[in-house]
């Protein structure tokens, strides 16, 4: 392997190990009975798989809402048993995040599930979230703010936006061979603003945008969040 791939696949994988790490741990939070938001994404995906693994081992008794279909079908295959928010609302959220910040708001929908996640972990009693420390930030805004944007609104949108000193940017599919489709069969939009002075403010103007169906930005969401760092996992609340 070229030296400097070796150097880019060897960071992957610390990346790869300080997610599950940190996945672990809030599954071993989690007590019997309990009622769980599952979020979306590679941190919450080992979170998941070890949920399977306690059901197993330890016979708990869980139930799981999915954010996405990708966890859907993920929980499905590890053996936790689904049910909806018009059965029960989640005693616990867990979910993963691009950007956290001392105040604990985030930017999420790398994944481009951030309209059911805000659904889900905002109807928890607890929304914990689960990253690794490079997703820690002083001020948000170096990763883009996902908007989900019903396709016939694209275009006003985008005007919108850059009048509001935004840069927007289609979402493209991995092949480059048309816009990514969210599972509510929408565009996502990411959009870059120079600084975030007020996540709350933006959080709520971006939302007043006529065909913007749900932007990235959960300020004052979240209750605690687990960072794994080179010497372990810390929390913030
Ligand atoms: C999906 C999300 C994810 O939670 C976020 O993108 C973090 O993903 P990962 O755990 O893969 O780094 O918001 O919409």
């Amino acid at each position: 392997m070229h030296p400097k791939k070796e150097v880019k696949w060897e960071a992957t994988q610390l990346v790869d190990e300080a997610k599950r790490e940190v996945a672990h741990e809030a599954a071993m939070m989690v007590t019997d009975g309990q009622v769980l938001g599952l979020g979306t994404g590679s941190t919450a995906h080992y979170f998941i798989e070890k949920l399977g693994e306690r059901i197993k081992e330890e016979e708990i008794e869980l139930m799981g809402i999915p954010t996405s279909y990708q966890s859907f079908f993920l929980a499905r295959d590890c053996g936790i048993p689904l049910t909806t928010l018009d059965e029960h609302l989640p005693d616990l959220a867990v979910d993963g995040a691009d950007e956290v910040d001392p105040q604990l708001n985030l930017i999420k929908g790398g994944g481009a599930a951030h309209t059911l996640e805000k659904i889900v972990d905002s109807a928890a009693d607890k929304f914990l979230v689960i990253v690794d420390e490079s997703k820690e930030v002083q001020k948000l805004g170096d990763f883009p703010v996902p908007l989900e944007v019903i396709p016939s609104a694209y275009r006003p949108v985008t005007e919108w936006v850059k009048a509001a000193g935004g840069v927007p940017s289609l979402r493209m599919a991995q092949m480059k061979d048309g816009p990514v489709i969210t599972d509510n069969n929408n565009f996502v939009v990411d959009v870059q603003f120079k600084n975030i002075p007020n996540p709350y403010e933006l959080e709520i103007a971006l939302n007043s945008i006529p065909g913007v169906v749900e932007n990235g930005i959960f300020a004052g969401i979240a209750d605690q969040v687990l960072i794994a760092t080179s010497n372990g996992v810390k929390s913030l609340e």
